[in-house]
C-alpha cells in the first residue's frame, strides 16, 4: 500500500525558508525519515513536490486511480485560497491527511481559514516536520 505525500508552493525551500518558523529540516531529510517509517510500517511513500497547483489537483486524481491508501498534504499556501483543491479532495474517496509545519491558527489571520480542514480526515499543524510522521503513523492505522 503506498501513501502519496505531496507538497504545494515553496516547500522545495525548506531548510533555508524560514526556519525559525518551518525548521531546518529539508523535505528531502523529511522523506528520507517517511521512508524508513513507512518501511517499518509495511508501506511504501510517494513523496512530491509542486509549486503549481494543477500538479497538486492532478495528483490527487492520481492517488485515486492508483488506489494509493491514505495522502498526507501540505498545500503550502493554497490551503488558504483553493476551492479547486478542496473540490478535487471532494472528488475522490482516498483519505487525505492535512500537515501543516506551523501551526497557521497561531499565525496571520489570513492563515486561520482552511479550504483543505472541511475535507480532510483530520490534521496535524504545528509539530514541524515530525507532523509527517505523525500522519504516516495515523496512516497506518486508518
Ligand atoms: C504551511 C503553512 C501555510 O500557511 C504556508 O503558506 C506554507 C506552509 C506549513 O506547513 O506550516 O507554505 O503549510
Amino acid at each position: 500500500p503506498t501513501v502519496f505525500v505531496l507538497n504545494g508552493p515553496n516547500l522545495n525551500l525548506l531548510g533555508t525558508r524560514e526556519p525559525e518558523i518551518y525548521g531546518s529540516d529539508t523535505l528531502d531529510d523529511i522523506a528520507g525519515r517517511l521512508e524508513d517509517r513507512a518501511r517499518e510500517l509495511g508501506l511504501a511513500v510517494d513523496l512530491r513536490q509542486s509549486n503549481h497547483e494543477g500538479h497538486l489537483i492532478d495528483w490527487l486524481h492520481e492517488a485515486q486511480a492508483e488506489d494509493a491508501k491514505t495522502v498526507i498534504l501540505n498545500a503550502g499556501a493554497f490551503t488558504h485560497t483553493s476551492v479547486a483543491l478542496h473540490d478535487a479532495i471532494k472528488a475522490i474517496t482516498v483519505p487525505v491527511i492535512e500537515v501543516h509545519l506551523s501551526n497557521p491558527s497561531a499565525r496571520e489571520s489570513f492563515r486561520r481559514r482552511s479550504f483543505i480542514a472541511p475535507v480532510a480526515r483530520g490534521t496535524i499543524a504545528g509539530f514541524g516536520a515530525l507532523g509527517y510522521q505523525l500522519a504516516l503513523d495515523a496512516a497506518a492505522r486508518l
